[in-house]
């Protein structure tokens, strides 16, 4: 069965077809990856391989933001240029993704000379159409932080805190983009459009910024200040502030304004982006004002504004993670010692899409021990090991009989699908776990072992052990787009994947349905997915 998306695949030519185009954010090359961006990169890739699950093309955009002034100072203080300091956290990123199995499609890194040319043109022809202005600004800077502070940035007692260093008043002059204008446009967009953001409850931020909006947008850093970037291209004493230059990220890895002979899809193919996957802390300004924004000034219509995903954050022990609290979990580590199904599961079993949860390893093992090696990893065993010991391994076509596990099936593709739609992956992994319990049920009620000695009960034996096989195959296509590789295995033991009918086609969710197995199938031999894990590490 070719699921074999874990490898990169990037730079695909698509044709004409309109593909699902899911983004992530691009994460800041300033530090190595944590838990926190190992769930965004799994909760977009499991939304991705769900929709080719159900037959979609998709174009799967994630990467790196490699400019701006906070890679240039981590830089400055690992005593290495820019690039080489962003180009190592780069690698430790991709090589997180491959452990992860993220099947992305395109790699976004800001620092691609593709994506200066895009930067520099959108900017070019908003100048030459007349949408930028240059003015003066004098305000107080923090020297340390190297920005400017707004009253937001003073503390209970209304000085800025110790954390800004010195603070001088000065005055620079830059190039802006004009905001306030849209602000009734965008409010609008924001009530009418029914999913423009996700959940809905975040909505009302959104508005309270657009109500609170202080002025236009800064769109350049002067050289001398801050010379990591990418410079504009009719005023070279500048470069472009991170921020517009990485949400343009989303355009120009997707084609847009591409050079004919570069290998990026075609624009036309993509856009608009079916969805950008965020977390909370870059809903606003950036993803909810400034891009619709700068979307609306580069002519883009309504319809063409993509809808935003907000997930919540990982937190450990009630307080964020973060360099500076020493909370950072690498999850490498973690993936070296439960593997990166049990991870995938439970970053996306241990938090509800758009609220915040709280890491522990210790909820990782029970999650592993629970839901994986004893509920789902026993039932393949089991049933694996009873089928060879009571049938030879061969299997008869018992489909059309009837048994509990047939009667739940439509109940649990029905939540499963609703919930998967809804990126509610939690709640879909819920109803594909009430099928495997009730499988497991159903191996104590059915009592095989005791069928199993009474002649005249073979044709029941037979029913039980068909529909438990039938289980574990329906389970494989529902667990495929969170744990692909545990799925794969599961399908090699039971044997199925050599029935498929296309050697090379990917899986789909209509062979979900109940009765895939053939009449005299014979299934593999049950080795252990998810191996118990060692003593000492128990609870
Ligand atoms: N570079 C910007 C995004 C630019 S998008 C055009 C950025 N980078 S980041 O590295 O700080 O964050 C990348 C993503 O990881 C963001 O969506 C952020 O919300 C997410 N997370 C960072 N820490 C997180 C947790 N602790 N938990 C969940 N997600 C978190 O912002």
């Amino acid at each position: 069965m070719g699921i074999k998306r874990a490898k990169v695949r990037e730079s695909i030519i698509f044709m004409s077809e309109k593909c699902y185009y899911i983004t992530t954010a691009i994460d800041y090359t300033n530090a190595p990856p944590h838990i926190g961006h190992a769930y965004e990169k799994v909760l977009a890739d499991v939304i991705a391989r769900y929709q080719r699950l159900k037959g979609r093309k998709v174009f799967f955009l994630t990467g790196v933001d490699q400019h701006g002034q906070k890679v240039a100072q981590s830089a400055a203080a690992a005593g290495l240029e820019p690039q080489e300091f962003a180009d190592e956290i780069t690698q430790r990123f991709r090589a997180l993704w491959q452990t992860l199995e993220i099947s992305y499609d395109g790699w976004a890194a800001t620092t691609d000379q593709a994506h200066h040319q895009v930067v520099r043109q959108v900017l070019q022809r908003l100048y030459d159409e007349g949408k930028l202005y240059k003015a003066t600004h004098k305000g107080h800077y923090s020297v340390r932080q190297e920005q400017f502070l707004t009253d937001k940035e003073r503390g209970p007692d209304g000085e800025f805190g110790q954390e800004w260093g010195e603070v001088v008043e000065i005055e620079e002059e830059n190039w802006y983009f004009p905001l306030t204008e849209c602000r009734q446009w965008l409010s609008d967009l924001v009530r009418s459009r029914e999913n423009f953001i996700t959940p809905a409850f975040r909505k009302s931020e959104v508005l309270n910024a657009l109500e609170r909006l202080g002025g236009d947008l800064c769109i350049s850093r002067p050289r001398e200040r801050l010379s990591w970037g990418i410079e504009f291209p009719f005023d070279p004493g500048f470069v472009t502030y991170v921020w517009f230059d990485a949400l343009l990220n989303y355009l120009s890895f997707a084609g847009y304004l591409k050079d004919p002979e570069s290998k990026l899809p075609d624009f036309e193919t993509l856009w608009p982006c079916d969805l950008h996957v965020i977390g909370k802390d870059i809903l606003v300004p950036s993803h909810s004002v400034y891009w619709p924004i700068m979307l609306k000034g580069m002519g883009f219509s309504d319809e063409q504004i993509p809808q935003l995903l907000v997930h919540g954050w990982w937190n450990m022990g009630g307080s964020k993670i973060s360099k500076s609290t020493g909370n950072i979990v690498d999850p490498v580590v973690l993936c070296d010692a439960y593997g990166s199904s049990a991870i995938r599961y439970f970053l996306m079993r241990d938090i509800v899409t758009g609220q915040d949860s709280d890491y522990s390893e210790s909820r990782v093992r029970s999650r592993y021990t629970a839901d994986l090696a004893n509920d789902l990893g026993n039932l393949l065993n089991r049933t694996l090991n009873m089928t060879h010991r009571y049938l030879g391994g061969k299997l008869r076509n018992a489909a059309a009989e009837a048994s509990p596990l047939k009667d739940a099936l439509p109940g649990v593709l029905e939540q499963y699908e609703s919930a998967m739609d809804r990126f509610e992956i939690h709640s879909a992994m819920e109803a594909v776990w009430s099928w495997i319990s009730a499988a497991n049920a159903y191996v104590e009620s059915s009592a095989p072992w005791k069928l199993a000695k009474d002649a005249a009960q073979t044709e029941k034996l037979e029913q039980v052990l068909y529909h438990l096989v039938e289980t574990l195959r329906g389970v494989s296509v529902l667990i495929e787009p969170v744990i692909p590789a545990a799925a794969e295995q599961i399908r090699k033991q039971i044997q199925w994947e050599n029935e498929s009918t296309s050697g090379d086609a990917a899986i789909s969710l209509a062979e979900a349905e109940w009765g895939g197995l053939a009449d005299g199938h014979v299934v593999g031999l049950g080795v252990p997915i998810f191996p118990r894990l060692p003593e000492q590490e128990q609870e």
